[in-house]
Formats: structure tokens, C-alpha cells, sequence
């Protein structure tokens, strides 16, 4: 099969040094990894939590309520090793966000956590882009974390000569309306009414309907609701994207960049990097229960490519780990497998423990797998892809 390169990726004048990355695969030569130290459970009204959480762990989403502390030093540990063998074994460029204390985030009302930056930001081309975020706790997430990196890569742009934008969040002026008329205290009647003023949208997967946990009064998005594919990104609506986050996307991005949004058929969709997971230019792997080929097949990007559901379903599998005891996962479903870091077309990232999908990704397709531990990283909400942002793949 001859496979179409993407010719539409701007070519790079010079060879850029701080900023550059239209893909999820290309060689990776700088990249941010997070930070876990006082993460918290991120509190946020009931019925987002119910929207998106595994139920199991509903009662952990209170406010001011840390992550069991050996967790979050663990998660540490696994991150800072993780940074460590970016840096020695491949030579890459690593960039750390500070150390934040989440509970006094939000004047107070508490944040999040400094782990999951794939959330936050997104490169694309040599534009840094910053999510609207819709929870309420992640508002100043970048800000506080990640206000050093976004200077240090202008300073370093300036220096090397090249240009590059970064387009940080618009401030949200007065109440915020995005959960007007969907709060489980909201009056029956003033939720009808508030849905249909403040347009709620909804998704129709084929007969079912997913009614979000947000409304569309104003842009929300988080970065890992999108992937870049050349001057297309692929991105879902969610339980934090709306469509006036995409709008707002699109209007953002430099020429000739583009948002193609893929009808995924997940009730919970919060990131699309769990549900698709591209190896290289022309391989894709993909979780059959929340998009099928056909709907890939329908975006041109994906027309010549290979596209591989993944074999067996993880939610099903009997899990040594399960006898083992790992962290409870408590943000994520075990999908999150797929939530692997490329660090070029050849060599991908994976959580240790995931020995049946490394030797698939080795014996299938020819990966060389590097595998790392992150389970205590994966309890506090991501693996690998949410753990970092690509600043800098090199095109081929
Ligand atoms: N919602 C996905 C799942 O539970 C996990 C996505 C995590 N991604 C992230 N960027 N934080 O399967």
C-alpha cells in the first residue's frame, strides 16, 4: 500500500529548535512532563462527576480532598524517572512546571493537580494553544504551573530566532455559566429552561442520545480532546468540550490547520487519547467500543491508513494487576492502555504493567515498547500522553 505522506504540513523554514509539532509520532525532541506533588480530587459539581468519573469512586470528589499522599509521592517518583530517561536514554529536551499548592488554588476553593499538562496545552505547528477549561478547579492551572515553561520557551524562541505564538485562555468575566441549568439543585423547571436558553447540546450515536454535563454559553475545551494529523485535528465534543470550544479552536489556530470532529460513541467522553492512538503516519489503533472504523474512515486523513481495534477489551480482562493490588484508578477507565507517548514512529512508551499490549505493539507492528512504571500517575487521572505535551517532533 503506498500511503500518502501529509505534503500539507508546513515544511519548517529553518530547523526549528523550541516549538514545533503537527503530529502525535514524529521524531520527539522536547517535550513538558508534569508534576503530582498536592494533587487533589478535582471538585467539581455531582452530576460532572457522575458524567465522567468511574462510579466506584464517586465519594473521593469532595473539596480540599488530597490524593492518598504515597500516591502522589509515587506519582512523583514514577514522573521525575520517567523525565530521567527522556533526558539520558534519548537525548530529549525536558521541561518541569513548578511545584503548586493546590489547595490554595482558586482563591482557595482548590485545584487539581500539575500532572496531566496534555489537558492544559497543545502545540500546533509553532502555536502554543491553552484550553478553555470547563472545570471550575482547573482555572489557573496553566497559569500557576506552567507560567515559567511558556517563558522560558519564548525566551528561547527569541534567542534562536524563531517565531512562535502562544495563545493563552480569554479570562472569564463575572459568574460562570457553563453548568447553568444542568446542577442536580437546579429547580426541574429552571433546568428545562435554563438547558434550552443556555443551549445545551446534546450528541446523537446513532439512536442514543449523550446529554453533556456542560452547556454551550461560552467556549470550553480541553487540549486532549484534540490530535493533531498534519494540518488536521482530530477532536470529540465531551463532558468539557463543547461546541463553542471548538469554534473558538478553530478560530485560534494558525493557516492552514483544521478541526475535524469525530462522533465517538463514549457516554463518559472526557480526552480522546484513550480512544484513538496513532503508531505512526498510516497506523492507528483504536477502542471499538467508542468509534468505529467506518466513522474513522469518513475523516480523509484516515483514508489510506491502517486501522487496528484493539483485540481484546481491557474493561473485560482479568487483570494480574487486580490481584496485585496496584493504586485504584480512580479517574479513568481501563482504556487508558492506549494512553501511550510516542517518542518517534518506532518507539512508544507504555506502563509496565501493560505486558499484553506492549509484546501486541512489538509482535503487530514492529514498536520498539519502552516500558516504564505510572501506575501511581494513572490514579491521579492519565498515563504517558496526559502526563506530557510535545513541543518539539521533528518532520520527517
Ligand atoms: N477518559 C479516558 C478514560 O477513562 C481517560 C483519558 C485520560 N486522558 C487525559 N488526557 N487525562 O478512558
Amino acid at each position: 500500500m503506498v500511503l500518502k505522506k501529509d505534503t500539507t504540513t508546513p515544511s519548517t523554514m529553518s530547523s526549528p529548535t523550541i516549538i514545533s509539532a503537527s503530529n502525535e509520532y514524529s521524531p520527539l525532541r522536547a517535550l513538558i512532563i508534569g508534576r503530582a506533588a498536592h494533587s487533589l480530587f478535582p471538585s467539581e459539581p455531582p452530576h460532572m462527576i457522575r458524567a465522567t468519573m468511574p462510579t466506584l469512586h464517586h465519594p473521593e470528589f469532595r473539596p480540599h480532598h488530597p490524593f492518598p499522599a504515597d500516591i502522589v509521592a509515587k506519582a512523583d517518583q514514577e514522573l521525575d524517572n520517567f523525565a530521567r530517561v527522556m533526558t539520558e536514554r534519548f537525548g530529549l529536551k525536558v521541561y518541569r512546571p513548578k511545584e503548586v499548592d493546590w489547595a490554595k488554588a482558586n482563591e482557595g476553593r482548590g485545584g487539581y493537580t500539575g500532572a496531566m499538562p496534555r489537558d492544559g496545552l497543545m502545540v500546533v505547528g509553532r502555536t502554543v494553544v491553552e484550553a478553555c477549561f470547563g472545570w471550575g478547579c482547573r482555572r489557573g492551572e496553566i497559569e500557576l504551573a506552567y507560567h515559567d515553561v511558556l517563558e522560558d520557551i519564548m525566551e528561547g524562541a527569541q534567542k534562536a530566532g524563531e517565531s512562535v505564538r502562544v495563545c493563552r485562555a480569554p479570562k472569564i468575566v463575572g459568574a460562570d455559566t457553563l453548568y447553568d441549568g444542568l446542577l442536580d439543585d437546579d429547580k426541574p423547571e429552571d433546568r428545562k429552561d435554563g438547558a434550552k436558553q443556555n443551549g445545551t447540546f446534546n450528541s446523537q450515536n446513532g439512536n442514543q442520545t449523550t446529554h453533556w454535563a456542560i452547556n454551550n454559553t461560552r467556549p470550553a475545551f480541553d487540549c486532549a480532546d484534540f490530535m493533531r494529523f498534519g494540518t488536521v485535528l482530530i477532536g470529540q465534543l465531551s463532558h468539557v468540550t463543547n461546541p463553542k470550544g471548538v469554534d473558538y479552536l478553530r478560530a485560534v489556530l494558525p493557516a492552514p490547520y483544521t478541526v475535524e470532529l469525530l462522533n465517538t460513541t463514549d457516554d463518559h467522553a472526557m480526552h480522546i487519547d484513550a480512544t484513538i492512538l496513532p503508531l505512526r503516519h498510516g497506523t492507528l489503533i483504536y477502542c471499538p467500543s467508542r468509534v468505529t472504523e467506518e466513522e474513522l474512515r469518513r475523516h480523509e486523513v484516515f483514508g489510506d491508513w491502517d486501522l487496528r481495534p484493539l483485540p481484546w477489551n481491557p474493561e473485560e480482562e482479568e487483570e494480574e494487576e487486580e490481584k496485585d493490588e496496584g493504586p485504584p484508578r480512580y479517574m479513568c477507565s481501563k482504556w487508558l492502555a492506549l494512553n501511550a507517548m510516542s517518542v518517534d514512529e518506532k518507539t512508544i512508551v507504555v506502563e509496565e504493567r501493560q505486558e499484553r499490549f506492549a509484546r501486541w505493539l512489538e509482535e503487530e507492528f514492529g514498536m520498539e515498547v519502552v516500558r516504564l512504571p505510572f501506575r501511581h500517575v494513572n490514579s491521579l487521572g492519565g498515563s504517558f500522553h496526559c502526563a506530557t505535551v510535545d513541543l518539539v517532533r521533528k518532520e520527517l
